[in-house]
C-alpha cells in the first residue's frame, strides 16, 4: 500500500513571497490600465464616422471600465501598503498616449489587433494575481479579481470579433502569437 505523504504547511516566507508577487502584478496592472484607458480614449475619438458609432460607444465604455479597474487595483495596493511605481506610470502614460494618437493616422486592423492582444494579457495578469493572492491568504480580493478577469475576457472577445474575418489576421497571429478566442455560436 502506498504511503501517503502529508503536504507540508506553507511557511510564512512562502506567504510573503506570494504577497510580494501579488503586489508586483497589481502594480503592473495598475499602470497597464492607464495605458489601456488612454489608448482606448484615442481609439474611440478617432471613430468619428457615423458608420462607426456602435464601435465608438463600445470602446468608450471599455475605456471607462479600464479606469474603474485602475481605481479598484489602486485601492488594493493601498490596502497592501504599496503604491504605484513612478517609472512604470510614466512609461505606461507615454505608451497609452502614443497608441491613442496613432489611432488617428493608422488603419483599423492594427489598433484592434493590439487591443485584443493586450486584453488577453490582462486576463492572464488578473488570473495570476488571483493565484498568488489566494496562496498569500488574501482571499478578500478574489471576487474582485475574478470579476476583472471576466471583464477583460469580454473585452478580448469584443476586439477579437471585430477582426475575426480580417485578411491580415492569419499573418498577424503567426507573427505576434495572439488570435481571437472562438466565437460562441448564436444557437449555443
Ligand atoms: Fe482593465
Ligand atoms: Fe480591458
Amino acid at each position: 500500500m502506498a504511503t501517503v505523504v502529508p503536504l507540508s504547511p506553507r511557511s510564512a516566507s512562502d506567504e510573503a513571497t506570494d504577497r510580494a508577487a501579488t503586489v508586483a502584478i497589481l502594480q503592473a496592472a495598475y499602470s497597464g490600465e492607464l495605458a489601456a484607458a488612454y489608448a482606448y480614449r484615442g481609439h474611440w475619438k478617432s471613430l468619428w464616422r457615423v458608420r462607426r458609432t456602435a464601435a465608438r460607444c463600445e470602446i468608450r465604455l471599455i475605456e471607462s471600465e479600464e479606469w474603474h479597474h485602475r481605481h479598484l487595483v489602486g485601492e488594493m495596493l493601498a490596502e497592501l501598503g504599496a503604491g504605484p511605481q513612478r517609472w512604470r506610470e510614466a512609461v505606461m502614460w507615454s505608451i497609452g498616449r502614443f497608441f491613442g494618437s496613432l489611432c488617428f493616422v493608422g488603419g483599423w486592423f492594427g489598433p484592434v489587433y493590439a487591443a485584443g492582444r493586450l486584453e488577453a494579457a490582462n486576463v492572464t495578469q488578473y488570473e495570476q494575481a488571483a493565484v498568488h493572492a489566494d496562496r498569500a491568504g488574501l482571499d478578500v480580493y478574489l471576487p474582485q479579481l475574478a470579476e476583472m478577469v471576466e471583464t477583460e475576457d469580454r473585452h478580448e472577445r469584443y476586439f477579437g470579433a471585430l477582426i475575426a474575418d480580417h485578411p491580415l489576421l492569419p499573418m498577424a497571429a503567426r507573427l505576434l502569437g495572439w488570435r481571437p478566442p472562438a466565437r460562441v455560436s448564436d444557437d449555443s
